[in-house]
């Protein structure tokens, strides 16, 4: 059965989003309609939208989402519908070597399952029939969705759908980056450049974790207000140099430090600030023409790193579990990131808002 769903969608770069009328398929074999109940609006998106990731359009946005199983395609076993499920937006196949040493993240077959279910073909059709992507193997910004089953994780449906999906990516983004590739210990400072989604989820990650001291960094006053909320110590306003101030209020430069704009200079300066021993790592997805450089004889001498984290290093049937356990216990605050919800037919005011800046998290609801 065909359904016929409301969506936002990217035809042009760096032109407002639409929102259509589109026609979703039923699932093919290993694949799974969702019916949405939320989508987060993630810088990702916009990234799409503007060409930072470059994926072909056009496009059905959204990849921050959760929803319930409304029809499950053949050879489908782990999900029935009524189920409650969550996007994990990277394709993960379970079977080559990172999926099977636990880095599902860097599996090999992600690339397979970009716009399209695995099999390759769209699901999804605008009014003239016209084929559609979605973005991140998603397409999540729409009533419905049809996906690959491993694009989808079943959750306790006590969970509401606004704040689960918000576990689709930015805080396991923000968490993880900072329990997985970063393990921050007890008792360390962190710094974190970018207070959206993903670096209030950094923040609330490492007031979790024990952080001592945790100093925000923004270009906006509204968003270290924020990070205060979310847990941080400190906070500064981006200047020339963030840099000094940072060596200064830690007493020699925090131990940890998280680039969560998506730009080459802030990676070189959350390196920079890091003191001796220290671990900067870029969240933030940057142009890819963007780069950064570091002193290479601070490597040696000074035995700092420089890393990166894609989706929280997360094994998406571990960590999602876990961020709900924190939520239910009260550490991990999801409702809060929630700073307004629109309707889809407010899709473009989402995005604008989301560009100016003005949420923690905005969230489409269906
Ligand atoms: N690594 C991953 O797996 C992953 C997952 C999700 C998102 N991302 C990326 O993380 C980044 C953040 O995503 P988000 O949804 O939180 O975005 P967002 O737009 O909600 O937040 C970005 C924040 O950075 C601030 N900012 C902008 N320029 C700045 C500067 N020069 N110095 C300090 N702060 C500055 C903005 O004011 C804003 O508060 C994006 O690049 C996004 O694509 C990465
Ligand atoms: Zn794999
Ligand atoms: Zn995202």
């Amino acid at each position: 059965m065909v359904r016929q769903a409301k969506a936002a969608l990217c035809r042009e770069h760096n032109k407002p989003v639409t929102v259509e009328q589109i026609a979703v398929d039923a699932p093919k074999r290993g694949e799974v309609t969702v019916k949405l109940g939320a989508c987060g609006v993630c810088h990702s998106d916009l990234s799409a939208i503007n060409g930072t990731i470059a994926l072909p359009l056009p496009l059905v946005l959204g990849h921050e989402g959760a929803g319930v199983v409304e029809q499950v395609g053949e050879g489908v076993s782990e999900l029935a519908p009524g189920d409650h499920v969550i996007f994990s937006f990277i394709y993960m196949c379970g079977k080559c070597r990172f999926c099977v040493a636990g880095r599902p993240v860097l599996c090999l077959e992600q690339g397979k399952a970009l716009t399209t279910p695995l099999e390759g073909t769209p699901r999804a059709r605008d009014a003239a029939g016209a084929p559609l992507g979605i973005f991140s193997g998603c397409g999540a910004m729409a009533q419905y969705a049809t996906v690959s089953a491993e694009n989808l994780i079943k959750i306790d449906p006590k969970i509401p759908l606004d704040c689960a999906a918000l576990v689709g990516c930015g805080v396991t983004t923000g968490v993880g980056a900072v329990f997985n590739t970063a393990k921050v210990q007890p008792g360390s400072s962190v710094a974190v450049f970018g207070c959206g989604g993903v670096g209030l989820s950094v923040i609330q990650g490492a007031r979790i974790a024990g952080a001592e001291k945790i100093i925000a960094i923004d270009t906006l006053p509204a968003k270290l207000e924020m990070a205060k909320a979310f847990g941080a110590t400190d906070v500064l306003s981006v200047s020339e140099d963030v840099v000094k101030p940072l060596k200064k209020v830690t007493g020699g430069g925090p131990d940890y430090a998280f680039e969560c704009v998506g730009s080459g200079d802030l990676a070189g300066a959350a390196y920079r600030a890091i003191r001796r021993g220290g671990l900067a790592v870029v969240v933030g997805v940057a142009k890819p023409s963007d780069s950064t450089s570091v002193r290479t004889m601070t490597l040696p001498f000074e035995e700092k790193t420089l890393t990166g984290s894609y989706f929280g290093s997360c094994v998406p049937r571990i960590d999602f579990p876990r961020m709900f356990a924190l939520y239910l216990a009260g550490k991990l605050k999801l409702e809060e990131l929630i700073t307004r919800r629109y309707s889809i037919d407010e899709a473009p005011q989402a995005f604008a808002d989301l560009q100016a800046g003005k949420n923690a998290r905005g969230v489409i609801v269906f």
